[in-house]
């Protein structure tokens, strides 16, 4: 039966990603590193409004931080930080370890899965910053990202910040959709740092105390 009706997004398969295959994610890093220098500019626009003194020892959360662009990055612009990397493919991690190594002796690497309720508790915290790049869209559902993003908010001190770089435009709505859910989180100031659809980078700030 033909119908112009749009599937609900829990039913929407956007993607095809298996994270814990050697093969898949080795076919990943060879075509995504040839576009980690056309993303550092972004995201050093990104991490530059965070607003933490340079030499700050702030508390960092990479959530979904693969092989460890957006940490490196974030290394970079506060080189005191504490820095946490959350992912669930073991062999991401592998490639992070090497990119990061030497540059600072406060990483831990925590392996949880998104999808599990308890990784908030897995990575501990509380942050001041959390970042991600291009990882929540791979939940896929409506359900798990907003409650992704209850997750971050919760793990974030007051006025904290969260930093997302991810293809927003996969989803129904884009970035309006994914700013809503993020206001719902109970995130304010949600804007939209850049955008070249379907990536967008966002901004999203936890309420300072009164
Ligand atoms: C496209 S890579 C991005 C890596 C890195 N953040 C970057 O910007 O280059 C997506 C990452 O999300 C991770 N990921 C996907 N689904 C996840 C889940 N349910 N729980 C934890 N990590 C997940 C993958 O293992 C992978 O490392």
């Amino acid at each position: 039966m033909a119908s112009d009706t749009k599937p609900p997004l829990d039913d929407k398969h956007i993607d095809e990603h298996d994270w814990h295959s050697r093969e898949y994610v080795q076919h990943w890093i060879d075509s995504d590193m040839t576009r980690d220098e056309e993303r550092r500019p972004i995201l050093r626009r990104m991490l530059a409004l965070a607003p933490f003194a340079r030499d700050a020892q702030i508390d960092i959360l990479d959530v979904g931080a693969g092989y460890g662009l957006v940490s490196e990055e974030a290394l970079r612009a506060f080189p005191h930080a504490h820095l946490t990397l959350q992912d669930y493919s073991e062999l991401m991690f592998e490639h992070a370890l090497k990119r990061l190594a030497g540059l600072s002796p406060l990483t831990r690497y925590v392996l949880a899965d998104l999808c599990d309720p308890a990784w908030t508790a897995k990575v501990g915290g509380p942050f001041d910053l959390v970042v991600s790049g291009l990882a929540i869209h791979n939940l896929n559902i409506e359900s798990s990202m907003k409650a992704c993003y209850r997750g971050i908010y919760g793990l974030l001190r007051p006025g904290g910040l969260f930093l997302d770089y991810d293809l927003f435009g996969l989803v129904a709505g884009g970035v309006q959709t994914h700013s809503k859910w993020l206001r719902e989180a109970g995130f304010e100031r949600i804007h939209c740092i850049w955008e070249q659809a379907p990536i967008a980078a966002v901004a999203a700030s936890v309420p300072s105390p009164k």
